[in-house]
């Protein structure tokens, strides 16, 4: 890895952190801030611990999550990424022998609480995965389907919601003249477009992203990440991803994992120029991973 990695914020897009505000994580306690700069945690992961079966894929992670801000995820193949995304959302229920322990706690609720309806928590937390996967229907279809499922069934209301996504997911004008075509008729970058029009279609709070770049050019790339600026304001966004710029460009907090374990989490600005562990710096710089 030889590129050098600068954050976004690095130039001078926002104003510099005051001199008394608290740093987001410390060495003593990595990911539990008393209080984060940027306002509330949605999430607060308290000592999360999962195994597939006999293995053990999260040790003991504790994060804060921020609201509204982007959150990346990194760390090298195999270290819990996704698994930690998926506890987010409860979709690592739908493995067999996965053990959780510890807790998830959204908006004051532990999301593994046995009474919590997974179907409403799904619609508030909404996922775009590494592989675009839009269904085998029309545009306007995949857009409108989650709020099929939901009851919506008028047509003008539905159109609406088609429109307003779309154009949310800066897709609207390439798209608004086929809404009827087949959605696997559409480039990879479109149809990643198109599943995040669908994941916000249902209004959801937050959207969590698995790699999905990594299966588009950098123009497709670059739009997407575009996209997930345009979003900031309104919805908390979470994303894993395998590529060290993406992450210094696109997020705000970042997450560095290594082998099931939380090894740092702070600002990216931060994170990217002085990282506080050995590891950290051994992987962005390129000397592992
Ligand atoms: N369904 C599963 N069954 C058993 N083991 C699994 C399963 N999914 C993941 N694992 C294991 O859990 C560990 C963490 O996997 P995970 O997919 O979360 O890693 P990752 O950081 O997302 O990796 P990558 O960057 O390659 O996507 C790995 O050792 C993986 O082999
Ligand atoms: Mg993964």
């Amino acid at each position: 890895m030889s590129e050098p990695i600068v954050p976004h914020h690095a130039t001078a897009t926002r104003p510099a952190p005051l001199e008394d505000e608290e740093p987001l994580a410390s060495l003593d306690r990595p990911g539990r801030p008393d209080e984060s700069p940027d306002g509330e945690p949605i999430f607060d992961i308290r000592d999360l611990s999962l195994w597939y079966g006999e293995k053990r894929a999260l040790n003991d992670v504790s994060l804060r999550i921020p609201k509204q801000r982007i959150t990346a995820f990194i760390g090298p193949s195999g270290c819990g990424k996704s698994t930690l995304l998926r506890c987010l959302n409860r979709l690592n229920d739908l493995i067999d022998g996965v053990r959780i322990d510890g807790q998830v706690v959204f908006e004051g609720q532990n999301v593994y609480d046995p009474s919590l309806d997974v179907n409403l928590l799904r619609k508030r937390i909404g996922m775009v995965f590494q592989k675009s996967n839009p269904f085998p229907k029309t545009i306007f279809e995949n857009v409108a389907y989650g709020c099929r499922l939901q009851g919506i069934t008028r047509r003008l209301e539905l159109q609406e919601i088609v429109e307003r996504s779309l154009r949310d997911a800066a897709l609207w004008d390439e798209v608004k003249d086929r809404l009827d075509d087949n959605a696997l008729s559409l480039s990879g970058g479109q149809q990643q477009r198109l599943c995040i029009a669908r994941a916000i279609a249902v209004d959801p709070e937050v959207i969590l992203l698995d790699e999905p770049c990594s299966a588009l050019d950098p123009i497709a790339t670059a739009k997407v990440e575009e996209l997930m600026q345009d979003l900031k304001d309104d919805y908390t966004q979470v994303i894993v991803t395998h590529n060290m710029q993406q992450a210094a460009r696109v997020s705000d907090f970042t997450a560095f994992l290594y082998l099931g374990e939380l090894i740092e989490f702070g600002e990216t600005d931060r994170l990217f120029i002085k990282p506080e562990r050995q590891q950290t710096e051994d992987y962005i710089t390129g000397r592992f991973g």
